[in-house]
């Protein structure tokens, strides 16, 4: 194995890796399994060597780049979980090893693997699994969610504007990619590419305020008929089984997100007209159409 251990002394990476061989990983994504330990989380992945999926970074220049710059962006109060290093096995063809990670604090700002009973696009994530009653949790989440202090979405708003600005590729697909905390409010995580832009694969710089004007809604569920992420829509059908006084509250408290993400980017500088657009091609749960969502 190849080690680079930027953020974290050898001995300490090394006895994290040894310490999560015994264990079984608590969360997963499409490609990466994590092992919570004290405060750091342990990584297993195998495209170490990819760039958002498909750039190849073979010398992990672009990697060691974007984890001096996430240490860096750290240090300036952006609510990034940093990278601390790495090991890669160097003979393997896309990159095997493991990335060792402070722990976001707080939980999932959703978690998909319980969420995904919801999503209309299910049957897509059908790699991520969970006990826990998908029903309780969306209900008390989203109400959690909705008392968020406003401060904390101008954050939000604020951060994805820097970290695009910064060329970082944020993953909106997908809630479990953010945290939220009380105290630390919201975080990003599964931050490993860089922005097409920095690649040379497009002519043009994306606009942070522009992406952040469709996607700083990201705390809110999506209804059925929405453009943009289709696949994490809400079932209708799914959330039948809630009864009705609670599907209202569902819906209240998603309003309430809704108005707190608009105020955010507002705040943030985003203009209306840019919101008019977002608004256009996204639907969002017991906001936009209040008939359809029987409310
Ligand atoms: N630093 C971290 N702190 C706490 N949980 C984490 C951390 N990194 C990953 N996880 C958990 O593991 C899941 C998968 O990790 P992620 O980096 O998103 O990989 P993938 O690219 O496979 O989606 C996350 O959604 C989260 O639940
Ligand atoms: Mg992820």
């Amino acid at each position: 194995m190849e080690e680079k251990y930027f953020y974290i002394k050898p001995e300490k990476a090394r006895g994290l890796l040894s310490q999560m061989k015994e264990m079984k990983a608590a969360k997963r994504g499409v490609d990466r399994q994590a092992y919570l330990i004290d405060e750091y989380a342990v990584l297993k992945a195998s495209k170490i060597k990819l760039r958002n999926v498909t750039t190849r970074d073979d010398n992990l220049a672009y990697f060691d780049e974007l984890i001096k710059t996430l240490m860096d962006l750290k240090e300036q109060g952006v609510a990034v979980v940093p990278i601390l290093g790495y090991c890669v096995e160097p003979n393997s063809e896309n990159g095997n090893g493991y990335i060792i990670q402070s722990r976001a604090k707080g939980a999932e700002l959703y978690d998909d693997s319980i969420m995904k009973e919801y999503y209309v696009g299910k049957p897509h994530f059908a790699y991520l699994s969970s006990d826990i009653d998908a029903k309780e949790y969306v209900i008390s989440r989203t109400n959690l969610i909705s008392k968020v202090p406003q401060n904390h979405f101008d954050k939000f708003i604020r951060d994805i504007i820097i970290l695009l600005n910064n060329d970082i590729l944020i993953d909106f697909n997908g809630k479990s990619n953010f945290f939220y905390d009380d105290i630390d409010g919201f975080q990003f995580i599964d931050l490993d590419s860089h922005t097409d832009y920095k690649y040379g694969l497009v002519e043009n710089k994306m606009d942070g305020k522009e992406i952040a004007a469709y996607y700083g809604f990201t705390p809110c569920h999506l209804a059925v008929g929405t453009k943009l992420l289709p696949d994490f829509a809400l079932d209708e059908k799914a959330i039948s089984i809630i009864d009705d006084e609670k599907l209202r509250q569902l819906a209240m408290d998603n309003k309430t997100i809704y108005e707190k993400c608009k105020t955010a980017l507002l705040n943030n500088g985003i203009l209306e007209k840019q919101l008019s657009n977002s608004l256009a091609i996204l639907k969002l749960f017991g906001c936009c159409n209040m008939q359809e969502n029987n409310i």
